[in-house]
């Protein structure tokens, strides 16, 4: 029997080829298969190698073309051919990214899997905007957490907990629901001028960006029509945006954006 391939899972990044890293661009230069998501950006998917399978499983909100168990098995399928793998995911794999799962398949069907890790979102958000994630005084810790449930379900957060005005939340998957995510945080007590940060599309020449606050970001953000996926911060820290040195802000928003700062 032939010696399977490898697969690697590798870490995107939010969008600027830029942020990959040095592991990710050398394991994609020797991809022989690459099976990508919706997320992976047209300026990362120019880095396949001509010559490279590429096989798009794309997932999109309320439609998944390629379920997962399919996504596992086509990994599988093209390992045991002894291709050389790369699975390539926006972000980082292990970052709301379901990469476990994948490593799971892999290696119960006794494929090797090396994981190469990628800027995640909030990474990529937190250094084109200036908005820090923790900032001394201003939140002393972080969380990420999804705001879309499996199969469309209520969302079932710890609204009590998450509603810790010394913790920067960011919201991955947030924006069907950010008008309950919102009204939950404001009925568990977080104030209705909490700033939160909106921006699609980061670190990609298409990043838009809005600033506002708990009790208007919802109509706002349906007012500006985002495409492509879109990170929330909420939280102190993002009252740091308008404070940042016009020069700084400036360098940071030197790039073709839309950007919609709200007072
Ligand atoms: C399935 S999650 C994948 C997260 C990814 N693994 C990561 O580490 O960033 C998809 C969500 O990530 C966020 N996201 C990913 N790339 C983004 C980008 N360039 N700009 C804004 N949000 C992004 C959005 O909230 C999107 O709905």
């Amino acid at each position: 029997m032939r010696k399977p391939g490898q697969v690697f899972l590798v870490g995107a990044g939010p969008g600027d080829p830029e942020l990959l890293t040095l592991k990710a661009a050398r394991i994609l230069a020797l991809a022989q298969a690459v099976v990508y998501d919706r997320l992976v950006s047209d300026e990362v998917l120019a880095m396949v190698p001509p010559l490279a399978r590429r096989i798009p499983v794309g997932k999109a909100p309320k439609s998944h073309p390629v379920p997962q168990e399919r996504i596992n098995e086509i990994l599988i399928e093209l390992a045991l051919e002894g291709l050389t793998v790369v699975r390539l995911k926006g972000g980082d794999p292990l970052v709301f990214g379901r990469g476990s799962e994948e490593v799971a398949a892999l290696a119960a069907a006794g494929v090797p899997v090396e994981i190469v890790p990628g800027i995640t979102a909030a990474q990529g958000v937190a250094s084109v905007t200036g908005v820090p994630l923790t900032h001394r005084g201003l939140a002393s810790g972080l969380r990420y957490v999804t705001g879309h449930c499996r199969d469309d379900r209520p969302l079932d957060l710890d609204w009590s907990g998450l509603a810790d005005p010394d913790t920067t939340l960011v919201v991955y998957m947030g924006a069907a629901n950010i008008a309950e995510i919102s009204t939950r945080l404001m009925t568990q007590g977080m104030p209705e001028s909490l700033p939160v940060l909106a921006v699609a599309c980061a670190t990609t020449p298409r990043e838009r960006r809005l600033v506002s606050r708990l009790d208007s970001i919802a109509e706002e953000v349906a007012e500006a029509r985002f495409q492509g996926p879109v990170l929330f911060v909420i939280g102190r820290v993002v009252s740091l945006y308008r404070s940042c040195p016009a020069e700084v802000l400036a360098m940071l928003v030197a790039r073709p954006l839309r950007q919609v700062a709200h007072a």
